[in-house]
């Protein structure tokens, strides 16, 4: 696996310290409020998992699948595949948490749903954000790196499925992109459909 990697962007320590970092923020604001985590699927499984781990009050987890299908370059629909229970929802407070923010599409999305079901609040916490390809107005609450625009895998970020379980988060080798690029490969770029 790691022959496929160009280079590591974040290492373990730098994670575990941003993480930290946040969850300490989130504990503050949390504090005192009965809330729900409710982490988008695949990709902020390991995220969610370390940070709930260091957010000491009570919290409760729920969990939502989304994907999207994208033709070409153009962005497809997003599908919400899975959403909590609605007594999970309603009059909740709610802290959405996503692996990377990248256009925005799929949280400003979700929030809406969210919303829509009757939460009390959401609010958006998300591991990397991408400001450089936003689509739509869209602000996490909380991130814990900015990167720039480029592929990036691991620690729950996937390419074709695969690098997932990197502790940390690295560029892949760009001969492993498909020639026309990540932006136009379906299920890539994208949450694809998975
Ligand atoms: P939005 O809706 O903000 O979607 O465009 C965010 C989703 O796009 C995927 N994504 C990536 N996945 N490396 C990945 O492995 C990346 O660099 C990347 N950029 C965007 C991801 O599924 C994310 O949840």
């Amino acid at each position: 696996m790691h022959k496929d990697l160009q280079r590591i962007l974040l290492d373990e320590s730098e994670i575990r310290a941003a993480i930290e970092r946040v969850a300490g923020e989130v504990t503050a604001e949390f504090e005192g409020r009965a809330f729900t985590v409710v982490s988008v699927l695949k990709g902020s499984i390991l995220f969610v998992a370390d940070l709930i781990r260091h957010i000491p009050i009570q919290l409760e987890l729920a969990f939502v699948g989304a994907s999207s299908y994208r033709e070409s370059t153009v962005s497809g629909e997003l599908s919400i595949e899975m959403l909590p229970a609605d007594g999970e929802i309603e009059g909740r407070e709610i802290l959405l948490i996503d692996d990377i923010l990248d256009t925005g599409r799929t949280l400003s999305r979700l929030s809406e749903e969210l919303h829509r079901r009757g939460a009390a609040s959401v609010k958006t916490c998300v591991f990397l954000d991408k400001p450089s390809r936003r689509a739509v107005a869209m602000q996490a609450d909380w991130r814990c790196f900015e990167v720039e625009d480029e592929f990036v895998v691991g620690y729950g970020l996937d390419y074709a499925g695969r690098y997932r379980n990197l502790p940390f988060v690295a560029v892949l080798k760009p001969q492993l992109l498909l020639a026309d690029g990540v932006e136009t490969a379906p299920g890539l770029g994208g949450r694809g459909a998975r």
